[in-house]
């Protein structure tokens, strides 16, 4: 199996030393609880660091300008419309908590590249708000609180998503496996065991948005949708108590069951179907989407052993890419 590699000058972890306007956060997969999470529920996280968002902070010509690849546009300070206002948003945000003046400051230029897809259940934007954010705290010294980023990043995901539960964000700000529950600090989740995964890519793209969307009126309109979310919100717990005791079999099957819950609610396609049954017939002990469904990527935890077999059977049923990656 080729494994996609990771570009060098993205190669750093939250671990390894930055230049004092480097900022960067990792993409993310969630295990359990996507979906219920917005409506109150436990859900759990993990982040994934094969893939990462860098945010670099260069001296400017006039105020304060943001310049995201991939763009041919730019923002500033008074953007609030088009795909950079969020960004434009949490800039806005992280000087008036750390007390600047944006015109009493030097004229800056923030860049901001991604490896992480747009629109793939991976935490594309909330990872390049968290890179920008850190970045901005690390241009000017100021120490950054976790609770203010996840505050800043969150309320800039509203503006792209609509209602977010803040789990994008406090995940791609992790470093290893979280429980998160709206409105609260995220909680550590201590592993016993490594978790391998496969991540497989269905090529397909979703907007968050529309899918929490859809579930919202699902529920409040058919009890069966209602009751399935329900069920789909009691999987994060279970899934933590054999999470700690290093019980991947039983992880693996709350992962089944998961998808299934999506599912049920038409957040899955037949190409996450096909990947999620393929990672099980290679020999994962569960698979899943990941994240709002409508596309994206499914998810399989696997052992270091049979992670090749996985991945080539995600391959071999239509997956565009396929990652390896270890947590923690
Ligand atoms: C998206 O990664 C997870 C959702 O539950 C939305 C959210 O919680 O903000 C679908």
């Amino acid at each position: 199996m080729s494994l996609p590699r990771e570009p060098d000058w993205l190669a750093s972890t939250e671990a390894a030393p930055e230049a004092p306007g480097d900022g960067r956060a990792f993409g993310k997969l969630i295990l359990a609880g996507e979906h219920a999470v917005v409506h109150g529920y436990p859900a759990i996280a993990v982040p994934l660091p094969a893939l990462s968002a860098l945010a670099w902070i260069v001296p400017g010509d006039e105020g304060v300008v943001i310049q995201s690849e991939g763009y041919p546009h730019v923002a500033t300070l008074q953007t609030r419309r088009g795909p950079l206002a969020p960004l434009a948003e949490a800039a806005r945000d992280a000087l008036a908590r750390m007390e600047l003046d944006p015109l009493a400051i030097p004229p800056l230029r923030i860049q901001v590249a991604s490896a992480i897809p747009a629109g793939a259940g991976m935490g594309s934007s909330a990872a390049v708000t968290v890179a920008l954010v850190r970045a901005l705290y690390r241009f000017f010294g100021i120490p950054l609180d976790p609770t203010i980023l996840q505050d800043i990043a969150t309320r800039s995901e509203g503006m792209v998503h609509g209602a977010s539960s803040g789990i994008d964000p406090a995940a791609v700000a992790a470093t290893g496996p979280i429980r998160f529950r709206k409105g609260e600090t995220p909680h550590p989740i201590p592993l016993p065991v490594t978790l391998d995964l496969v991540v497989a890519d269905s090529g397909e793209r979703a907007h968050t948005g529309p899918m929490v969307a859809m579930v919202r009126t699902q529920i409040e309109a058919d009890p069966q949708a209602r009751a399935t979310l329900d069920a789909l919100g009691s999987i994060a717990p279970s899934m933590e108590q054999a999470l700690v005791k290093g019980d991947l079999d039983t992880v693996g099957s709350l992962m089944n069951d998961a998808h299934a819950g999506l599912a049920r609610l038409g957040l899955s396609t037949p190409k996450l179907d096909a990947l999620a049954l393929a990672a099980l017939q290679g020999g994962a002990k569960g698979a899943k989407l990941s994240g709002s469904g409508g596309g994206g990527v499914v998810v399989a935890l696997t052992t270091r052993e049979n992670a090749h077999a996985v991945a080539k059977s995600m391959q071999e049923a239509g997956a565009t890419s396929v990652i390896y990656t270890r947590i923690p």
